[in-house]
């Protein structure tokens, strides 16, 4: 395949420990350093990516968190910031996924992410998706209000500087199914043809495009040639490393 795939591996609240954290690194690590065409991210919990980074410098992988603060810095319990994260040596962040999004987060709070993100000179791998697809194409309204609110900070020349994580909120997780490459496709060019609107055509056939959703070695290839996309942002099948390895095997 021509261009250079991008694999995120979003591991959300697992593995339980740091200990099992370093094993699964270690082995993901040992099997893709041969593989030289993809750019790999994990992000794990931010309480492991210190512990992660100390035992990975030099390797292949890079890492990023799940979410950052939308404050800069100060009086925030609980919270991370995006200075925090650039220093620690974090180079992407995933921001507004559904299940954040769930959690209360809106638009306008990721659109403040964004900013700080770039500010870091962080890649926001930013989350968009329908709940449901309905037979009216309702869902098709939803995703076009969705990506311009919450890329709403998002000027001309950063769009370049942000990858959209297309993620259709039904496909996510433990029994649900892939995107057919051909919805996906579909799907992703209407979302050109919105930013094209918005930022141009150049720009938005320009801006780079993962699938994330039920992602597995059984689909990747074929959703990659056919789905128009540059890689995947992979949940649970992030989580086994030969499973993940097969992912990114099969879009090189
Ligand atoms: P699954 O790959 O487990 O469906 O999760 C997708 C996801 O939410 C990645 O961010």
């Amino acid at each position: 395949m021509n261009k250079k795939p991008l694999i995120v591996g979003n591991w959300k609240m697992n593995p339980s420990s740091l200990v099992d954290s370093k094993k699964l690194l270690r082995k993901i690590s040992q099997k893709v350093s041969k593989i030289k065409k993809a750019t790999v991210v994990v992000c794990p919990p931010s309480l492991f990516l210190l512990g992660l980074k100390g035992d990975y410098k030099g390797s292949k992988i890079s890492f990023g968190l799940q979410n950052i603060s939308s404050e800069k810095a100060g009086a925030y319990t609980g919270e991370v910031s995006a200075n925090m994260l650039s220093k620690a040596g974090g180079k992407f962040v995933i921001l507004g996924h559904s299940e954040r999004r769930a959690m209360g987060e809106t638009d306008d709070t990721i659109s403040k992410k964004i900013k700080l993100a770039l500010s870091e000179n962080l890649t926001p791998v930013i989350c968009i998706g329908e709940k449901v697809r309905d037979t009216q194409g309702e869902y098709l309204l939803f995703l076009k209000t969705q990506i311009s609110e919450t890329l709403s900070s998002v000027s001309k020349r950063d769009l370049s500087k942000i990858i959209i994580a297309y993620e259709p909120v039904w496909a996510i997780g433990e029994g649900s199914r892939a995107m057919t490459p051909r919805d996906v496709h579909e799907t992703v060019l209407f979302l050109r043809k919105t930013l094209s609107d918005i930022y141009g055509k150049k720009e938005a056939m320009e801006t780079k495009f993962l699938y994330g959703g039920s992602v597995d070695f059984s689909n990747a290839r074929a959703i990659m040639i056919d789905g128009d996309v540059d890689g995947f942002l992979v949940g649970r099948a992030s989580l086994d490393a030969d499973t993940f390895v097969r992912i990114i095997e099969s879009t090189v």
